[in-house]
């Protein structure tokens, strides 16, 4: 029904030096969001692509990795999955790992989009994060759930897995109530929600590029120890 933002995860160039370089110019924040319903006709993915759609005006680069296309096989932490296991949504067989991982390093901040399943993020939404660790931290992360419960404590599992990444999160989320909350043409049809889905993507875009700017420089200047951001060194040389 709805197809604002097409879904994709296009060739991602930048290397991680050129990303810290972007960031100390000023230039934009890159956004990924992560939809994590597997459901055609989704609603968190449908509100995900509005957030990421606003968040351009606030001149971010925005782009939409839908879990439903890419198929993460479940996490194997001994990685001993089969190159046979990674296939894209078609059955082409593909590394899916890589090109994910790619839009992972890409991105600057992010918003995760999930359903309310039995209260938690949805199967695919948890097993995407297991994948990663340090690509998460000095991030910001924003929320989308679809539930008919407000979903609050699906997106204080999501920020928990996050904060355990050292990543930070917005103190908001933006809940969807399913159908009830869009006309036919897929806008909302409360101005409270049309206002938070604004105010998400604002936030996120200001916050989120001042947290990566501040991180990238304390990552850079060795002089400063006593910031999380000097354990991540390492992981950006
Ligand atoms: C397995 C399953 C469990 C669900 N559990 C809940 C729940 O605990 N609370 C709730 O409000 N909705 C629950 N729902 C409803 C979904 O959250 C709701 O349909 C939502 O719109 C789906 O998101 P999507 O449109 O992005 O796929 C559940 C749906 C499924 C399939």
């Amino acid at each position: 029904m709805i197809n604002i933002i097409k879904s994709q995860i296009q060739p991602l160039k930048l290397s991680q030096s050129d990303n810290q370089a972007k960031m100390h110019q000023g230039d934009i924040v890159n956004v990924l969001g992560v939809a994590g319903s597997m459901r055609k006709g989704s609603f968190s993915t449908h509100t995900l692509k509005l957030v990421l759609e606003e968040a351009k005006k606030y001149g971010s680069d925005s782009r939409v990795l839908e879990l439903r296309e890419v198929r993460l096989p479940i996490y194997d932490p001994s990685g001993s999955v089969s190159e046979e296991l990674y296939r894209d949504v078609n059955g082409n067989r593909e590394n899916v790992l890589d090109t994910v991982t790619t839009a992972i390093k890409w991105a600057d901040a992010f918003v995760l989009a999930s359903p309310d399943y039995h209260g938690s993020m949805s199967g695919a939404m948890k097993n995407f994060l297991d994948y990663f660790w340090e690509e998460f931290a000095g991030k910001t992360f924003g929320y989308i759930i679809a539930s008919h419960e407000k979903g609050l404590t699906v997106a204080d599992q999501m920020r928990t897995s996050v904060r355990q990444c050292y990543g930070w999160s917005m103190p908001y989320n933006v809940s969807i109530n399913g159908a009830d909350d869009f006309d036919s043409s897929g806008n909302p049809i409360n101005s409270t929600l049309a206002n938070r889905i604004k105010m998400l993507a604002r936030d996120l875009v200001t916050y989120g590029t001042l947290i990566r700017r501040q991180f990238l420089q304390d990552v850079m200047t060795k002089e400063v120890s006593h910031s999380y951001a000097s354990r991540y060194r390492e992981y950006y040389n």
